[in-house]
């Protein structure tokens, strides 16, 4: 029978029972996760979000709970009353850290039943995932996901504090909003009031956090969700939280600076671990050049070289062309893998390679006595050999990997196998932070199917002055003043410099081909703002769930987030998206064309 809890009142957490409670009498509420019928005695794992103890029947003792107790199945919610006790010699749990004690029940409520639960709560039994997201609330449940629920409630509370310290103001921004400028396809809204007009919900707070520094808000930051059609990821989810901020009268190194020390804080108030500064910092011509990537994993060597200059003039008609059509050929040095790959495996490895474009992938494998093994090396006169050796420096073991291609799809493909690589060489080190700060960003890129230069961070993000003049004549040898932290290869957090001239600006817009019209249809209320003496200002967003993800050592950006989306961006818990009562849809002014393939 289910019981109210009366007058009884918790007095500690499960988890916290310790051998100085011994004597003590205890009341503890939780679920029962374990019940292991023991002849005479029962025994239960009570948990509560602190953890897990023991409880135990005794049918002399107390009979009547004792009695009770046989009814108890996993996740029945219950009160019990009792003396905390050691645990008998030999009985001790020392992988729990209340493993020493036991409570020994007087008294037991059950508090509710639960049905028999879908999947088990009590052990990491393999569960599809499809089946924990729709019974997210019992998933939840789980030690493992509580922990990163206490985490990410450490972390944000973290940030909060540092930020507090610093004199940052806390500002909400709206969530219907207009379109911003990140690049993803929006999430809209449609409007009831305003027939065939659309909300945008917002890709970052990027134009309001500009509108309040104009504002004399001077430091904001706001903990806040951010919302992107795009195809999604392990880490990626349409919905996901920025911890967001911007500021006054500063420059790069200001921001730079103060943003290291908040990361620092975090890891010591969440792992308890003391990073050192400060953080390296790398432009992105040399990250490119080294790594190809702009997120460079920097926890192992296996660098990236280029030697078109080199294999230009050389027999194998592969690299001549690709460098004769303006192309390039870089080279991974995969140090040590000679005697690791078989063969085979360095053949496959092409396969590897080819997602990203690369249409083959040349080796050599350098002899223990110097010499060249490779399909390719017969090709190779003197000045390709000794282009190659003073690029790459090979030694007997390694073997070099080559792509000629489009820079873009080399340093693509050769970035993704040193990562692959390292892996599977175990070039990895464990419980390594590597932070990197990534600056000197390009302003802008070229974009082939727009036939026009794009911003490559925001339309908003300052050019690096000397480089301004460029910005008609050399648009993509414009710097821009942006930066990017990497933490192992992973991209945590960007951000920029702003445009604060209304001048600068324009010169801007007219290299990304923005005329007035365009600008002002799309951004003329920050446009104005600025021209109404905006301080110069600059600001940063990181991804908290990508932060999370390394704070609790997961590799699913949903095992620390409470309701995530599948990659389908649905919600398994509530079935959204949903369809709607025609009606709603009548208010709202809209009909729904079906495409001819989806299912009614
Ligand atoms: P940016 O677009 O680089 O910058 O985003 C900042 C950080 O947010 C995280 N992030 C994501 N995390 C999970 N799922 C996603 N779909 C996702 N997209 C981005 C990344 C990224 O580094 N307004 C600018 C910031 C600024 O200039 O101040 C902005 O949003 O970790
Ligand atoms: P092929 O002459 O096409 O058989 O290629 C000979 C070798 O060059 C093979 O090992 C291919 O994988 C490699 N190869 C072919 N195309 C490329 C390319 N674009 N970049 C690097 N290696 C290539």
């Amino acid at each position: 029978m289910i019981e109210p809890m009366g007058t009884w009142r918790r007095t500690h957490g499960c988890g916290h029972i310790r051998p100085e409670h011994v004597g003590q009498t205890v009341t503890l509420m939780g679920w029962v996760h374990r019940r292991r019928d023991h002849g005479g005695l029962i025994f239960v794992d009570l948990r509560d979000r602190e953890g897990l103890v023991q409880a135990v029947f005794y049918p002399d003792v107390a009979p009547q709970a004792h009695e009770q107790a046989h009814r108890l199945r996993s996740e029945y919610v219950v009160a019990v009353r009792g003396e905390v006790a050691p645990r008998p010699e030999g009985t001790e749990n020392p992988d729990l850290p209340t493993g020493q004690v036991e409570v020994r029940v007087r008294e037991l409520k059950i508090l509710n039943r639960s049905r028999t639960p879908v999947f088990p709560v009590d052990e990491e039994a393999e569960v599809g995932d499809d089946l924990r997201l729709r019974y997210r609330y019992l998933d939840l449940r789980r030690p493992a996901l509580q922990k990163n629920l206490a985490m990410r409630h450490r972390a944000a509370a973290s940030v909060r504090r540092f930020l507090d310290d610093q004199g940052f103001w806390e500002v909400e921004t709206p969530v219907l909003t207009r379109s911003t400028p990140e690049g993803a396809r929006d999430f809209l809204v449609p409007s009831r009031l305003a027939p065939g007009r659309f909300y945008a919900l917002p890709q970052s707070p990027q134009l309001f956090k500009q509108i309040l520094m104009v504002s004399g808000v001077e430091r904001y930051f706001q903990i806040v969700k951010c919302f992107r059609d795009e195809d999604l990821r392990a880490d990626r989810q349409p919905e996901f939280t920025q911890i967001d901020l911007e500021m006054s009268f500063v420059d790069a190194d200001d921001i730079l600076d103060l943003m290291e020390a908040m990361i620092c804080r975090l890891w010591e108030d969440t792992l308890g671990v003391e990073l050192p500064r400060p953080f390296p910092r790398m432009p992105y011509a040399e990250a490119m050049a080294r790594y190809g990537t702009d997120a460079p994993d920097l926890r192992f060597g296996l660098e990236l070289a280029d030697v078109s200059g080199c294999v230009a003039g050389s027999g194998f008609k592969v690299f001549a062309q690709a460098v004769a059509k303006g192309g390039v050929v870089k080279v991974l040095n995969a140090k040590g893998a000679g005697a690791a790959l078989s063969r085979k495996e360095i053949d496959d490895l092409a396969g590897f390679v080819a997602p990203f474009g690369a249409k083959g992938l040349a080796w050599i494998r350098i002899q223990p006595d110097g010499t060249w093994q490779s399909p390719i090396a017969k090709f190779l006169g003197d000045e390709a050999r000794q282009g190659i050796r003073a690029a790459a420096e090979p030694e007997p073991g390694d073997i070099l990997f080559f792509v000629a291609d489009t820079e873009k799809v080399a340093n693509l493909a050769l970035s993704k196998l040193r990562v692959h690589l390292a892996e599977r060489l175990g070039l990895v080190p464990e419980g390594r932070w590597s932070f990197c700060w990534i600056t000197e960003f390009p302003l802008l890129e070229w974009d082939p199917d727009e036939k026009r230069y794009v911003a490559l961070h925001h339309p908003f993000t300052s050019p690096v002055p000397e480089d301004v003049d460029k910005l008609a004549d050399a648009p993509l040898e414009v710097r821009a003043q942006a930066y990017d932290l990497v933490l192992n290869g992973v991209e945590i957090g960007g951000g920029s410099i702003r445009i604060h001239t209304a001048e600068v600006q324009q010169k801007v817009f007219d290299a990304l081909g923005i005329g007035p019209e365009e600008a002002r249809e799309k951004f003329g209320f920050l446009l104005e703002a600025l021209s109404f003496g905006a301080p110069p200002h600059g600001g940063i967003a990181f991804g908290l769930d990508r932060i999370l993800m390394f704070l609790c050592g997961t590799p699913s950006i949903r095992d620390v987030i409470a309701f995530p989306k599948t990659q389908r961006g649905t919600c398994l818990l509530t079935d959204a998206p949903a369809e709607v009562d025609p009606a709603q849809l009548r208010e709202l002014h809209i009909r729904v064309r079906r495409p001819e393939s989806a299912s009614p």
